[in-house]
Order: C-alpha cells, then sequence, then structure tokens
C-alpha cells in the first residue's frame, strides 16, 4: 500500500525502512504534523501513518476519505487525538500499536522517580563543574515508602514489578484490580484514599473523558504535603496551572513529567533557538524540583523496531481485506 507517514523523524525513517524489507509497502515520508492545513499532502495515499500529536478530528478525516484514505494507522498506544466516531461513519479503519514496550514507559517512569530523589541531572552538572558539596542532594530511602500507582494495565503493572523490587509499599487505583499486581500485593484502594497515603503518585491510566484534570486542585488539596507526582502517560491528566500552585505551596515537593497538556507545539523539535511562547510551561522550567522530558518514555530500539512491524503488519491485514485485531472502534474507551 502507498503510506503518508507524518510527524516524520530520522529515527521513524530508519526502524519504518527496515522493517517495510519483510511488508514491501510504498513509504513516503513527511516531516509536517498531519492538521487540516497539511492533509492536502496525503491525497492519493489509501493509508495515513500518524504519532500522537497529529490532529485527526472529523474534519481532517473527512478531507482524508474524500481524497481516498482508507486507513489510519497510528504507530503509538494512545488514540485521544483520533476521532473514532467520525472516522467509522466515513468507513476509514483506524489501527494502532497496543502495546510496544511497557517496559521502556516504565523503565523511563521510574528513571524519573530516581532522578528527582537522588538528583542525578543536578549532580552531574556539579560534578563537572568541580563541586563535590553535597547540599541540596538529600534523598530518601524508597524501601518502605508508599507509592500510589493510577492504572494497573500494562505499563501500571510492570511499574509495581519494579518498584517492588525496591521494597516500596504499593498501592494502586484502578477499575479493574489486577491478579498480576494482587499477587504482587499491591493493595487497591480508592483514589481519594491513595492520594492521601503514597508519598508519590504515577499515573498510568489512558486520557479519556473521566480522567481529563484527573490531577487538579481539589486532587491535589488531598495529596500530602511535598509528594512526588510522575505522568508518563498523557499531559492532560494534569491540570497544569493547578500543579503551578501546588509547586509554588509546596504541597508538591518533586514533579517529573514527560508529557504536557499542550506539547504539540513543543515536543519532538528543537526549538532551542526560539523563544517559548507558552508561560506555564516556561514556568514550570524554573522550579529545581520539576524534571521533563519530551515524550520520550516510548523511545527504545526495543519498542521503535515493535512499533514499525506492528504499524506494517496492521495496515497489511487492512489491504488483504482481513479482521486486524489492532482495529479501533469508537465504544473503545482506552486511549
Ligand atoms: P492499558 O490499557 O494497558 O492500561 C490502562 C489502565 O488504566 C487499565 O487497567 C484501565 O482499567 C485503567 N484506567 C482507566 N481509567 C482509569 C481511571 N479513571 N482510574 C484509574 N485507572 C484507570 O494501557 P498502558 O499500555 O498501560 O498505557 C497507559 C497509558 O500510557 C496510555 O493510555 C498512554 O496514554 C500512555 N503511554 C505513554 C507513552 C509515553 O511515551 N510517554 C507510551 C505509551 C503509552
Amino acid at each position: 500500500m502507498k503510506i503518508a507517514v507524518f510527524s516524520t523523524h530520522p529515527y521513524d525513517r530508519e526502524f519504518l525502512a527496515a522493517a517495510n524489507a519483510a511488508f514491501g509497502h510504498e513509504l513516503v515520508f513527511f516531516e509536517p504534523r498531519l492538521t487540516h492545513k497539511t492533509s492536502i499532502l496525503a491525497a492519493g495515499f489509501p493509508a495515513v501513518c500518524i504519532f500522537v500529536n497529529d490532529q485527526v478530528d472529523a474534519h481532517v478525516l473527512a478531507e482524508l476519505a474524500h481524497q481516498g484514505t482508507r486507513v489510519i494507522a497510528l504507530r503509538c498506544a494512545g488514540f485521544n487525538n483520533v476521532d473514532l466516531a467520525a472516522a467509522q461513519q466515513l468507513g476509514v479503519t483506524v489501527v494502532r500499536v497496543p502495546a510496544y514496550s511497557p517496559y521502556a514507559v516504565a523503565e523511563h517512569t521510574v528513571g524519573l522517580i530516581l532522578t528527582l530523589n537522588r538528583q542525578f541531572h543536578r549532580a552531574y552538572a556539579r560534578v563537572r563543574e568541580g563541586n563535590f558539596a553535597l547540599d541540596g542532594l538529600l534523598g530518601f530511602d524508597l524501601r518502605g515508602r508508599p507509592v500510589g500507582i493510577v492504572g494497573t494495565g500494562k505499563i501500571g503493572t510492570v511499574v509495581a514489578r519494579i518498584l517492588d523490587g525496591f521494597g516500596c509499599r504499593l498501592l494502586a487505583h484502578d477499575q479493574v484490580h489486577n491478579p498480576e499486581c494482587e499477587a504482587l500485593g499491591v493493595q487497591y484502594v480508592t483514589l481519594t484514599e491513595l492520594l492521601a497515603d503514597a508519598d508519590i503518585v504515577t499515573l498510568h491510566c489512558p486520557l479519556t473523558p473521566d480522567t481529563h484534570h484527573i490531577i487538579d486542585a481539589q486532587a491535589l488539596s488531598r495529596m500530602k504535603s511535598g509528594v512526588m507526582l510522575i505522568n508518563t502517560s498523557r499531559g492532560a491528566l494534569i491540570d497544569t496551572r493547578a500543579v503551578l500552585h501546588g509547586l509554588k505551596s509546596g504541597r508538591i515537593g518533586y514533579l517529573g513529567l514527560d508529557v504536557y497538556e499542550e506539547e504539540a507545539d513543543l515536543f519532538f523539535q528543537d526549538l532551542s533557538n526560539r523563544v517559548i511562547q507558552d508561560d506555564v510551561f516556561a514556568r514550570l522550567l524554573t522550579f529545581p524540583n520539576v524534571l521533563i522530558t519530551g515524550h520520550q518514555a516510548f523511545f527504545t530500539r526495543d519498542a521503535l523496531q515493535h512499533i514499525a512491524e506492528t504499524t506494517l503488519a496492521n495496515i497489511t491485514e487492512v489491504a488483504q481485506g482481513k479482521r486486524c485485531p489492532n482495529a479501533i472502534t469508537a465504544d473503545q474507551t482506552v486511549r
């Protein structure tokens, strides 16, 4: 199939081209994000391949369908950026990569926890400057610490397993109780109980209307003073303005983010020579206890290889008229 690949970076090209040796699709790479302004680039392409910040709303879908697109292949798990109801109405199949490496995201999550706690980023800079003072680098033992995991699906469960290795006391909130977590001794509690008890809260639920701003001013008021908050899931799980107040008041003692509500205008590009226009994001960067990575939790060789292979296999199945198990429909709530 002829595939228009949007939001292409050199690594996408490398891994998709390598995986395509086994599939033989015709890949055309476009650097811009897919929006209503760029959808014209996909004219004549039956397949369009997109990533997390491409905007596939009803308007874009109508344009794509009109131009001959039959399948949208997400090279990611989350699909909050696609209007599935509109796709269904237009007869456009949407496929995704439901799990590529929960380990990649879980390991990055634990990396953020360790870095914020032991301040590796500041220690690195200090030692290179010849400053070996320890003031300001005081951490805490993870052993015995109550950690609250919101969402114990694939990623949350791997986080639980890793943190169990550190000897943390694990709490979780999820409407579905995962037997693997229960076997580890994870204690399922209400969100209110989790927020009240945990020293570290880490978010691994999808972004849905129910979870939008699940961490807002009210949720923050229920959390322990000095709590560590980690979000490697989706930016809009957190009300960033409320979190800014929480940082200023000291309610939040550490903040680790791999995702941000308004990341579409920032992440995945080199803006180092530009002035950041997003004042909320710029303010976040001024706190010494905030660590932000630019949506890189998924970014391992293993995950990219799996993403590329699954994406191309999904498109092949649709092209051959087979039922693709990774197709998503409007009634699915996982994002
Ligand atoms: P999953 O579908 O395996 O697990 C999600 C879990 O969240 C499920 O157990 C579900 O029952 C639970 N959940 C749903 N609503 C909830 C609520 N209101 N409160 C508590 N739990 C709730 O998904 P997986 O693979 O673990 O991924 C989780 C999220 O991680 C994805 O939705 C995606 O947004 C994000 N992600 C981020 C990446 C990154 O690079 N930063 C890469 C891949 C995924």
